[in-house]
């Protein structure tokens, strides 16, 4: 027999499914901003924020909610490749598709752009830009420069990037959103809320705040790092539930499995 908690474990699979957006406080705020970014007249926004804070969620949930009433593009994950690029954005800006073995001539593409003031005003959405390459986000800088195309920059931040991303984008992002690792009350929200979805209310009935607490202390908020660690946990359960099932509490949540699964992890060194 399956365990019952074989399925809650599945919740916390790391995707970015929009049908499991979850409004929080944190992001609640930064869609606010971003929307009101999009509408002033910028060249580049820059979405700014540590693995795991929900920028590739937020940069979907604005594509689905307005690519229908906006000219907004979204491209996810940056191939090597960047005449792949430039052929994906001839075809947004011409909606041509360019004919085969021929390569896109970077300054005719600005000047088509030009010829666009005024007519078309395009948005594109740049997830994971920290792999573009200096090249190409100058190049992106021009094409912005036409103010026919205004882009959404999402760039992740890690401890060496970060004089990177200032250096490279002080005087050209004239807005920068910053998203953080969730609070204690955004965390609790995010677990309760991801388990019942999906029906598990006993299972969020048990989780009380001095779990969260725990939860958020291992994974300081970060969205990612609590996947990870609540499919842990989940994981423990289900192995105890099929061969061990009276070392278990159906009705009360255990730290000490959350520390368990804090170890596997290597949150916490023992
Ligand atoms: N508001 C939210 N609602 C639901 N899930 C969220 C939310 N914010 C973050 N998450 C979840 O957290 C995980 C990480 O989010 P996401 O992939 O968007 O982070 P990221 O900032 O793009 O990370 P990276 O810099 O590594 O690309 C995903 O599984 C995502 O579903
Ligand atoms: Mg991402």
């Amino acid at each position: 027999m399956e365990s019952r908690y074989s399925p809650a474990k599945n919740v916390f699979i790391d995707s970015i499914d929009i049908e499991d957006y979850i409004e929080l406080d944190s992001s609640i705020a930064a869609y606010d901003q971003l929307l009101h970014s999009i509408e002033k007249p910028l060249k580049m926004i820059l979405v700014f924020g540590r693995p795991g804070t929900g920028k590739s969620i937020l940069l979907n949930r604005l594509y689905q909610n307005h690519k229908r009433q906006k000219d907004l593009h979204y491209f996810e994950t940056p191939t090597t490749n960047e005449k792949e690029f430039f052929q994906k954005l001839f075809k947004i800006i011409t909606n041509e598709n360019l004919p085969p073995n021929t390569q896109v001539n970077f300054s005719t593409l600005v000047d088509y752009c030009k010829t666009l003031r005024g007519k078309r005003e395009i948005i594109i959405l740049l997830d994971e830009a920290q792999m573009y390459s200096r090249d190409m986000m100058e190049r992106i800088r021009l094409l912005s420069d036409t103010r026919v195309i205004k882009f959404v920059v999402s760039l992740h931040k890690t401890e060496n990037e970060d004089l990177i991303a200032k250096e490279h984008f002080q005087s050209r992002i004239w807005e920068v959103i910053e998203l953080k690792n969730g609070s204690r009350t955004d965390m609790k929200s995010y677990i309760h809320k991801k388990l019942l979805k999906k029906n598990f209310f006993e299972i969020a009935n048990v989780i009380k705040s001095t779990h969260i607490k725990k939860i958020h202390k291992l994974t300081k908020g970060n969205y990612r790092e609590t996947n990870k660690l609540l499919f842990t946990i989940f994981e423990i359960y289900e192995h105890y539930d099929k061969n061990d099932p009276f070392k278990i509490n159906y009705d009360q949540f255990s730290i000490k499995i959350i520390e368990m699964a804090g170890i596997k992890l290597g949150y916490i060194n023992v």
